[in-house]
């Protein structure tokens, strides 16, 4: 019989560093991941700002340690990089909430009406879709278009939240993220009662109820900033559990609580240290978008990062 080898987590990690060193590889972990994963890799952020640095870095492997839409975009900005995700298996329940198909058919009601995609959706989508946007650019990515009627795509929430940034007209795609979904007002003013002096910060994948009684919304690489710059001492904070890694790390005097034990992304939680050793020893799976979907999908994104920041 073999020999079975038991390694501490010490040194997984040590075998990972050793492993990406010499397949030169970079690995990103998005602001959801557990925390040993965070803390690991190369780069943390959001969905989008991980793919961009996946397309910057000279490396030629790329470890997402992320959902697997995300492998997808960095795949579709960098065809010529491996990408890897660790857990072919980590998903996205609300990109899954529409389909190429499904999408077509409301197009062909909606004529001449440009379709806005959150990041959070299949390549195969992004590729029925006019632009992308992100969290963090919604509203921007909307009010950048000329027609005046938009369809967005998948998320609900998100595109509510948008409706009331702009004068077009919407059409929204009844997608949602179960994970923010799920999170009620009740849990907000607990969480109020409990820190009266916190600000309440969520994410736009929070229901419209939840984000009117909101001081601060915006995406997870947003709420970064904002907590560092604000003078608060205290943050109820919407959006999933892993955000308060980095938070508590980088602002040491201040207090970071969640409203909610609910607001964990099981998908974001599947990649342990070992699935990282495993799919560096394996070089498996690797991420790939045919090329008859990626070249529509990559316009769709590339219309996005042309719309100006500020
Ligand atoms: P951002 O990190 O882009 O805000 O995305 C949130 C999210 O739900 C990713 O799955
Ligand atoms: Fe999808 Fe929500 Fe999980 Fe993000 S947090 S991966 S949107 S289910």
């Amino acid at each position: 019989m073999g020999k079975v080898t038991v390694m501490n987590q010490a040194e997984i990690i040590q075998e990972i560093r050793r492993l990406a060193k010499e397949r030169d590889a970079l690995i990103l972990a998005h602001n959801y991941q557990r925390d040993e994963i965070q803390a690991l890799a190369d780069i943390t952020g959001d969905s989008l700002g991980l793919s961009m640095e996946a397309a910057a870095t000279d490396k030629q492997v790329i470890v997402f340690c992320g959902v697997h839409f995300m492998a997808e975009s960095a795949a579709i900005l960098s065809p010529e990089k491996t990408v890897l995700l660790p857990r072919p298996d980590a998903g996205c329940p609300m990109a899954d909430m529409v389909t190429p198909e499904g999408l077509r058919e409301v197009k062909a009601q909606l004529p001449g009406v440009p379709v806005v995609t959150y990041v959070n959706s299949s390549a195969a989508v992004k590729a029925e879709s006019d632009i992308c946007c992100t969290s963090a650019n919604a509203i921007k990515v909307v009010n950048s278009l000329l027609e005046p009627e938009v369809l967005l795509v998948p998320d609900r929430n998100l595109g509510r939240y948008i409706a009331r940034h702009t004068d077009k007209t919407c059409h929204f795609w009844e997608g949602y993220c179960p994970t923010h979904d799920r999170f009620t007002v009740a849990d907000v003013d607990a969480a109020r009662a409990k820190h009266p002096d916190a600000l309440f910060l969520a994410h736009p994948e929070c229901p419209p109820e939840i984000l009117a009684k909101a001081d601060h919304i915006g995406s997870t690489s947003g709420m970064y900033d904002y907590v560092r710059q604000s003078p608060a001492k205290t943050f109820i904070v919407g959006t999933e559990a892993g955000i308060l890694f980095r938070m508590r790390n980088e602002n040491p005097d201040k207090e970071f609580v969640l409203p909610t034990s609910r607001l964990v992304c099981p998908n974001m939680k599947l990649t342990a240290l070992e699935d990282v050793l495993k799919v560096l020893q394996t070089m498996e799976p690797r991420i790939t978008v045919p090329e008859e979907v990626r070249i529509p999908a990559k316009r769709a994104l590339d219309r996005m990062l042309a719309v100006p920041r500020d």
